[in-house]
């Protein structure tokens, strides 16, 4: 395995940096190794897109990471279903399985699963099926849904025996009853279970869209629950069934460390998405809150300073706060994010300072604080260094922008051209705070 490693931290580098896929390596590879993820499979990936999921998988064992996968087959059930001419009966979302419905449903679980396992041996992954002894479970409903299990216990021996042994453990929703009957249980309330009994670092859905569609067909590249959860659920555009998904990744993420995340993403795209800052898909997390501060709190004050110095590889004078008319500090509670805001000229608000780290921004801290300063400042000014990397973003941000000098000062909600001027000149004559000023 150590090997490999070298070879496959400078491909993972060929994504983005090497440093940004080496930085993830470590963060996966540091929790215990059944603990890195577990990745929920559906039927359809199965059927559409095996090669692209078998190959991300090995991908994953060959950097030395067992990610548990969990897999479906409601497409493969359905046909397969409708080939015998039995109709499909779903109550409460969940399949009403018959005894007739699961004679048909247990062998082509097996057969899907086997298909899988024989896909990744096949490419040199060593893997493990595992069909029962994982969920155990109670009757759901007998009378309304037959053999449909509402998992009582989890057991995770066979899961940790295989990835002790080097094989990707691959875990169909089937449990069965203390005495043995087997049942079927929904692959959602199945990976549930699982996420609660292993509090994986990451739990990852690959789907055949990639992740969660906004309101425009493209995918969202964040979701903060903290954040965004209430907004997007009264959005008239988020439909019932993710409505039911984002409530689903709420519940599952809750008793989760805050450390933890959910990547929705497509097989084709999991390496990108696990190991650059950006992503590719759709990264949910619990997310963390904006704090607002009318004064620099003292035990603030050192974190803030890092986040700036390290940010803008500067150093900052060590009065730059004292000579500064403080207005209001937005910081999230990670302190990876943070936006200084200043009294400026008339009594508009002038933004001093706003700064998130690479990987913050990735998990949509930069959209969150973002927000967050447009809600407490409607008109506010700001400045940046005609060449500052994300100058292209203020562009967009701004109403209006005007260079002087070196420097391109941007403005919202300011109507009153006397007034743009004067906020125009306040800006471009400000004092950095920092120890040296490049020409
Ligand atoms: N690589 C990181 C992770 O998997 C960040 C991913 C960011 N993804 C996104 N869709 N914004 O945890």
């Amino acid at each position: 395995m150590t090997e490999v490693r070298p070879i496959v931290t400078e491909l993972l580098g060929q994504l983005g940096s090497s440093r940004e896929a080496r930085q993830y390596l470590e963060q996966f590879s540091r929790v215990n190794e059944s603990r890195f993820a577990v990745v929920k499979v559906g039927g359809g990936v199965l059927a559409e897109g095996l090669d692209a999921l078998v190959a991300a998988l090995a991908f994953l064992h060959r950097l030395g990471l067992y990610p548990i996968v969990l897999h479906g087959a409601g497409p493969q059930l359905d046909q397969a279903l409708a080939d015998a001419g039995i109709e499909t009966l779903k109550r409460d979302g969940l399949r009403v399985t018959s005894e007739e419905v699961m004679a048909i449903a247990r062998p082509v679980i097996y057969r899907e699963n086997a298909r899988l396992v024989d896909a990744l041996e096949h490419h040199g992954v060593r893997a493990r099926g595992l069909l029962h002894g994982v969920f155990e479970c109670n009757f759901a409903d007998r009378e309304r849904l037959g053999l449909v299990g509402e998992v009582a216990d989890v057991r995770l021996d066979a899961v940790r025996g295989a990835v002790e042994t080097g094989a990707l453990p691959v875990v169909a929703c089937l449990g069965e009853s203390r005495s043995g009957q087997v049942m079927n249980i929904n692959a959602d309330i199945a990976t549930r279970e699982l996420v609660w009994a292993t509090k994986p670092y990451k739990v990852i859905f690959l789907t055949p869209t990639g992740g969660l569609l906004d309101e425009n067909g493209r995918i969202m590249s964040a979701i903060s629950l903290t954040n965004d959860y209430e907004g997007l659920m009264a959005q008239s555009w988020v439909h019932s069934g993710m409505q039911l998904k984002l409530a689903q990744i709420r519940d599952m993420l809750e008793p989760l460390p805050a450390s933890a995340s959910v990547s929705i993403t497509s097989a084709e795209k999991l390496t990108r998405e696990l190991f650059t800052h950006t992503g590719a898909g759709t990264l949910v997390r619990k997310g963390e809150r904006i704090e607002w501060f009318e004064a620099v709190p003292e035990a603030r004050r050192a974190a803030l300073e890092a986040l700036l110095e390290n940010a803008f590889d500067r150093r900052l004078r060590s009065d730059w706060l004292e000579r500064r008319p403080l207005r209001g500090l937005l910081m999230a509670e990670s302190g990876r994010a943070a936006a200084l805001i200043l009294e400026g000229a008339d009594g508009v608000p002038y933004l001093d300072k706003i700064v998130v780290t690479p990987e913050a921004r990735g998990e949509g801290l930069g959209a969150a604080l973002w927000q967050a300063l447009r809600a407490r400042c409607p008109a506010m000014y700001w400045r940046a260094r005609i060449n500052n990397p994300i100058a292209g973003w203020y562009f967009q941000q701004a109403e209006t922008s005007h260079r002087r000098d070196h420097w391109v000062v941007y403005t919202i909600g300011i109507d009153d051209y006397a007034q743009m001027a004067r906020l125009v000149t306040d800006a471009a004559a400000r004092d950095s705070g920092w120890q040296q000023e490049p020409g």
